[in-house]
This record gives C-alpha cells, sequence and structure tokens, in this order.
C-alpha cells in the first residue's frame, strides 16, 4: 500500500467509503475484482462471484439455544424475514449446475429497529484461501494465457506448491458429489465469528447451513442424463410444494481452534447447537428480484455477533462493493 497512490477520490456505496488508486493497478479490493473478471470474463450486470442464481425469501425462527449463545434479536423467537440467494461459485452467468464448484446460500435477515445481518456461505467447509492475499493470484494462476489457451502449468505448480492450503477446497469437492438440489447440500460460512450473549459471555462459532431434505448428490449416470440447467427449477418446484428447511447450526471453537484462517476445519468433535431453522417458501420466478440490489457483505451483523479477526472475512467487504457497484452500473447503461 505505501507505493500505491490512493487518489483523493472515494466512491461511498451501501455506507462504504472506497479508495480509488490512481495508479491503474488498482487496490487490493479492485485486484481481487479484476482477477474474478480475468478468469471468467467481464459479464456485464453480474455478480463477479457467484453470477449464475436465483433468488429466494423465507422466514427464520431462532431457539433457546440461539438465545443462550448470543442476544442478537435474530434468536428471539419470532419469524425473521429472510432473503436468500442460491448460486453457483465463480463468476460465470452461464456455468453448469453440473460443475464440481461451490454452491451458494446467501442470507439476509431483516431484523426489528432496522438491524441486517447479512452473510453468503458455500457448499464446502473449507474456503480456497487463507488470507486475502492469495485470492487473486490463485485465480490469475488459473486463468488461461491467451497464447496457448490454457493457464501456465507451471506457474499453477509454483504457486500450489508454495500454497498447499489452497488446494484443499479443490480436493473436497473433488470428492463430494454434484449436489442434486440447492436443498439438499450443507452450506459452512467457513469464517469464525463471535456470538455474544446478554450476561456479555463470548463463544466463537463456525456456522453451517444444513438441509432438513438430507444431502443428496447426483450419480455419474445421472450426470450424464441432466440438463446443464435445473437447479433452479428444481428449486421452485420443491418450494412450491413443500418449503425447504435448513437447521442453523454453529460449531462452537475450543480454546485450541484457528479462528483466523478459513482453510483449517475445526475437527468434528467440536460441540455443534442448532440455534434456528430457515425455511424457503418462495422461489422468484425469473433470476433477478430482491437480490440483485444486495451485496452480502457479512460484515453487515447484528448487535450480538461480531466479526473474529480472519483477514479473509474483514477483507470481504471492499470487493463485494466494488462489484456491486460494477453491476448495479452497469444495469443502469
Ligand atoms: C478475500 C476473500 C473473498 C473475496 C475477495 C470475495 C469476493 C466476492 C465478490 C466480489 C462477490 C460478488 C459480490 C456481489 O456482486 O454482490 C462474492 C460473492 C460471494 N461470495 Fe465471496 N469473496 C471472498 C470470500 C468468500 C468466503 C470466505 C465465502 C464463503 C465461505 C464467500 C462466498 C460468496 C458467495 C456465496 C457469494 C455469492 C453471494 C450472492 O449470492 O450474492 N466469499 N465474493
Amino acid at each position: 500500500m505505501k507505493t500505491m497512490m490512493i487518489a483523493a477520490v472515494a466512491v461511498g456505496f451501501g455506507g462504504f467509503l472506497l479508495p480509488l488508486a490512481s495508479n491503474g493497478q488498482g487496490t487490493p479490493a479492485e485486484a481481487q475484482v479484476n482477477a474474478l473478471e480475468g478468469l471468467f470474463g467481464k459479464n456485464a450486470t453480474s455478480r463477479r462471484s457467484g453470477a449464475k442464481g436465483v433468488c429466494a425469501s423465507g422466514y427464520f425462527v431462532g431457539n433457546d439455544a440461539g438465545r443462550g449463545l448470543s442476544s442478537a434479536s435474530v434468536f428471539n423467537g419470532s419469524k425473521v424475514p429472510v432473503v436468500a440467494r442460491f448460486s453457483i461459485g465463480g463468476g460465470n452467468p452461464k456455468a453448469t449446475d453440473k460443475g464440481r464448484s461451490v454452491r451458494g446460500l446467501a442470507l439476509q435477515f431483516s431484523l426489528p429497529k432496522g438491524e441486517s445481518w447479512l452473510m453468503a456461505n458455500i457448499s464446502a467447509p473449507v474456503f480456497f484461501v487463507a488470507r486475502p492475499e492469495q485470492f487473486a493470484p490463485f485465480l490469475q494462476v488459473r486463468t488461461p494465457d491467451p497464447a496457448t489457451g490454457k493457464p501456465d502449468p507451471e506457474k499453477l505448480k509454483a504457486f500450489n506448491e508454495a500454497n498447499p492450503e489452497t488446494t484443499l477446497q479443490g480436493a473436497y469437492l473433488a470428492k463430494a458429489p454434484v449436489p442434486a438440489s440447492y436443498a439438499t447440500v450443507n452450506y459452512w460460512g467457513t469464517n469464525a465469528f463471535e456470538f455474544i450473549n446478554a450476561k456479555n459471555e463470548s463463544t466463537f462459532v463456525r456456522w453451517q447451513f444444513v438441509p432438513e431434505a438430507g444431502t443428496l448428490g447426483l450419480t455419474d449416470e445421472q450426470l450424464k442424463t441432466m440438463p446443464d440447467e435445473f437447479l433452479a427449477d428444481e428449486l421452485r418446484n420443491r418450494v412450491a410444494a413443500t418449503p425447504a428447511g435448513f437447521d442453523f447450526n454453529v460449531q462452537l471453537a475450543d480454546k485450541s481452534d484457528q479462528l483466523t484462517d478459513p482453510t483449517k476445519v475445526w475437527p468434528e468433535s467440536r460441540k455443534v447447537v442448532s440455534v434456528g431453522k430457515l425455511v424457503i417458501d418462495k422461489v422468484e420466478a425469473g433470476s433477478g428480484g430482491a437480490c440483485e440490489a444486495i451485496t452480502f457483505n457479512p460484515l453487515v451483523l447484528p448487535a450480538g455477533v461480531k466479526p473474529s479477526a480472519d483477514p479473509v472475512l474483514q477483507a470481504r467487504a471492499l470487493p463485494y462493493a466494488i462489484s456491486l457497484s460494477r453491476r448495479l452500473t452497469e444495469a443502469q447503461k
């Protein structure tokens, strides 16, 4: 940052001030969004990550265990309205639904007194980078070289060897079945957060949304016969018949657990507590809807929930705002 000239211009978006670099290279957050565009293309009006998706809505009801861990009003036991967006990982709005990428579940809880809680979760317990500085280079070494039409194998190998933790998510996804439905896969937050209760007691947690329908993937035989596009309609048909439920579970950290690296999963032996139930009871007919103007910045938190010091979590607000700003500006043209 020392060598980077920050222009005296700032763009306000959703309450954030975005410093703009004047040297053409961009800020680290701009470099992250540019790297997404480099790999997936600059798909005007689309999210630069989680580009293909469907907007839905429903409600959340918190329980006693949630109230015991956090004073957040989301757990007060009444129905809290929720906007949800299910998505396919990556910045390609035409991505196949049969890929071994992550699926996303982004949520906006609208709480009493004008509070909001935003989050964006993925169908893997592990994120692909341990530190935000790895994000742009991770994508750049996977971006095809214009001369060969392929990523440079030497650069990819060198990056993987120097950053072995960035191969963990790919290894998880290679073994996991391709989800049969957006409503039959687990979604993890991967970043740690701090829950604070009414007695001011603190508990560090990582959350997961576990489908009531159970987890269900497609077999290789089914994959051969399925069309590339089925997830949004499957969810519409499913929810039209019966609302789709998810348990909001939190895994409680032990003192020895890593709070600042989303590539390090906590042992399965850690206590997992259900803090309430999410119900999706409406799916938008098209690809738009209330989600378009929302960026699910996971640092928008209610009183009773605080971010951990995880640098990956801390780095998310700015690139989300930049992507929102680019896609909404494009949509106005
Ligand atoms: C340095 C780390 C990260 C960067 C730079 C980054 C960047 C982005 C950007 C630019 C978007 C598009 C936002 C928009 O247009 O509204 C996005 C969306 C998304 N991100 Fe991240 N992200 C990071 C970490 C994570 C993590 C840790 C998770 C979850 C474990 C995650 C899950 C998602 C999901 C599910 C979406 C789609 C949300 C939606 O449906 O609107 N991201 N990310």
